[in-house]
């Protein structure tokens, strides 16, 4: 996706937007770009990259400031990073900063071609503007703007400025937006991080709505009528982009793990709240969610089935919403988001919505999208993750989903092992306990380091633990990396092992320990160079490299394998001097299909 400010007001143009882009740069970061009207006269400063490469730029051209303007950093979707895609885009009296994608762009665009207009760009946002530009010829603004909406199909979030006018414009539909109410101006942003450090009073705006914005005043329009909305005030903090002395923010984020997961621990060690995450009226749970997401979906699909007794499945949401919906009034969907913005994974919960089926989410942002259209919501209240790599709040998820599965259980008088509520309570001083024994990992990461293609194999939870291990390796080290089923790598896939490949095996299930050795004996037999994850009750005595953890229980092992897991990434990507807080062509959060 990619982060839109835009700034009008008494406070110093270039520096607010500049501030803006950077808290916006985890939404994409391929190119950024900035408009200012100085002088009635629009500058625009375009740079492929990141934000710092932009204000370099604005410094060497010393750019004098504006009394308003518009800024976007960009995450790649229609047309490759280049300076010409990169926004704003000006076409004729328009210029725009565009997050979303437009689905008939290239009619729009045959149509305009037409009517004279040439392109300089790939993107489907300049067609926008040409558009935008083209109603104006006959039109005022605000009836141009309206005529505009009507033509576009997809998904936007726009800011807008029109030559020799003294506002600036925002509209959405889908892709989210807000305006910020300040005493030193008002704005446009794509979320409040943006201008938090400004005002903490924002609007959100609705599909439709046509926000007009002045330094001191604005004004909200649908459908041609003049409207009110709730002026909101924001909780969040700034963004806290102190690494607390850490070299990235994912490892920061990793040391937080323990906190995190006691803050969570401590909201249900009162029975009183357990009704939150009591599941037991339903028969059967689809678990929607995208990447590490749906990952911590598929550990929470073992302890649902294997604890509470519910038929779990597990679905990414860009095929859910596509596929035949089989329910009844026992089912529920759980839809897992740390951002409550990911596109798919909103399409899903709105079509589930419509049939009158039951919704849950598991999700970090109170202020998103899903947080507030789902019927009922779990927060896990990771606090902002800045890495776009999710490491904290998938653990919380994860720990939200082992919550679940232990309170449906004990509620269905099903539980068993012995297991306590005050047993969760050893999660965060063994989650420390890994964090503070990494020295151990220093062979595996030089052999992965040097690898361009690894396994993760598991069966069970371990499997799904070595779908985000998987994950997490390839995203932010570019390693080739491949999470299968045990039992399934000799069905064909085995063909790909050969001599000195890695291959990581996870095995916290006793159950089926035994089975995964065979599976890594199969592979060793092939030359592959073996490494296993396991804990001090499973350890075996073949000789591979081994990372030995304490283990726990059933609803503990799988978060205490995959934060060791992400450490690893962590170290194999520092070692490849890989941009790891960041990684090429990632964004936070997708907002778009
Ligand atoms: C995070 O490490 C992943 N890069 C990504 O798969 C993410 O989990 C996915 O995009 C879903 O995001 P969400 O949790 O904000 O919905």
């Amino acid at each position: 996706m990619c982060g839109i400010i835009g700034y009008i007001g008494k406070n110093n143009t270039i520096d607010v937007l500049l501030n803006g882009l950077y808290a916006l740069e985890y939404r994409g970061y391929d190119s950024s770009g900035i408009a200012i009207n100085v002088d009635n006269k629009i500058s625009l400063i375009r740079s492929v990259g990141r934000v710092s490469k932009l204000e370099e730029k604005i410094k060497s051209l010393n750019i004098k400031d504006g009394v308003y303007g518009i800024a976007h950093t960009r995450w790649a979707t229609n047309g490759e990073t280049n300076i010409n895609n990169a926004h704003p885009h000006k076409v004729g009296r328009v210029t725009i900063v565009h997050n979303g994608i437009i689905e008939n762009a290239n009619i729009l665009k045959e149509k305009l071609v037409k009517e004279g207009y040439h392109f300089n760009s790939d993107t489907d946002s300049e067609v926008v503007a040409a558009l935008l530009d083209y109603k104006l010829r006959d039109d005022n603004i605000l009836d141009s703007i309206e005529l505009l909406k009507k033509e576009l199909v997809g998904s936007y979030a726009l800011g807008i400025i029109i030559d020799e006018s003294d506002e600036l414009y925002a509209l959405r539909k889908d892709s989210p937006l807000l305006i910020g109410i300040g005493d030193s101006g008002n704005f446009i942003a794509s979320d409040i991080t943006a201008i938090i450090k400004y005002t903490s009073d924002y609007i959100l705006l609705d599909s439709g709505d046509i926000a007009v914005l002045k330094a001191n005043s604005y004004e909200i329009y649908n459908g041609n009528k003049k409207i009110n909305k709730e002026v909101l005030k924001s909780t969040s903090s700034n963004i806290d982009n102190d690494k607390n002395g850490y070299n990235h923010h994912m490892l920061k984020e990793i040391m937080d793990e323990p906190q995190v997961i006691s803050n969570l621990l401590d909201r249900y060690n009162n029975s009183r709240n357990w009704e939150e995450v009591d599941l037991s009226k339903y028969k059967s749970i689809d678990i929607v969610a995208c990447g590490s997401a749906m990952y911590a979906g598929l550990v929470g699909q073992v302890l649902l089935e294997e604890y509470a007794n519910i038929k779990t499945s597990v679905y990414a949401a860009s095929e859910y919403r596509y596929k035949k919906k089989i329910y009844n009034d026992k089912t529920l969907v759980i839809l897992i988001s740390q951002s409550g913005e990911t596109a798919d994974t909103i399409a899903a919960m709105r079509e589930v919505k419509k049939l009158g089926i039951d919704t849950l989410a598991i999700v970090n942002n109170s202020n998103s999208t899903i947080a507030r259209e789902v019927d009922r919501k779990i927060l896990t209240e990771a606090g902002v993750e800045v890495a776009v790599a999710t490491t904290k709040a998938y653990i919380l998820q994860v720990c939200v989903l082992s919550l679940i599965s232990y309170v449906t259980s004990y509620k269905k008088g099903l539980l068993k092992d012995g297991v306590s509520y005050s047993d969760f309570y050893k999660l965060p001083s063994l989650i420390d306990l890994v964090i503070k024994n990494t020295d151990k990992y220093r062979e595996v990461v030089s052999m992965l380091s040097k690898s361009e293609s690894c396994f993760f194999i598991g069966r069970g939870i371990d499997y799904a633990i070595c779908m985000e291990g998987s994950l997490k390796l390839k995203e932010i080290s570019y390693i080739h990396s491949e999470a299968y089923q045990a039992g399934e790598l000799k069905h064909g896939t085995i063909s790909l092992i050969e001599k000195g490949i890695p291959v990581i095996a996870i095995i916290t299930d006793k159950t089926l320990k035994e089975k995964t050795l065979s599976n890594l004996r199969e592979v060793e037999a092939r030359g592959a160079e073996s490494i296993v994850i396991t804990t001090e009750e499973l350890e075996d005595n073949d000789k591979h490299l081994k990372i030995v953890i304490k283990s726990a229980n059933r609803f503990l092992d799988s978060m205490l394998a995959v934060c060791v897991l992400q450490l690893l990434a962590y170290y194999v990507a520092l070692d490849r001097g890989c941009d790891i807080d960041k990684p090429r062509n990632l964004a936070k959060s997708v907002t778009v299909e």
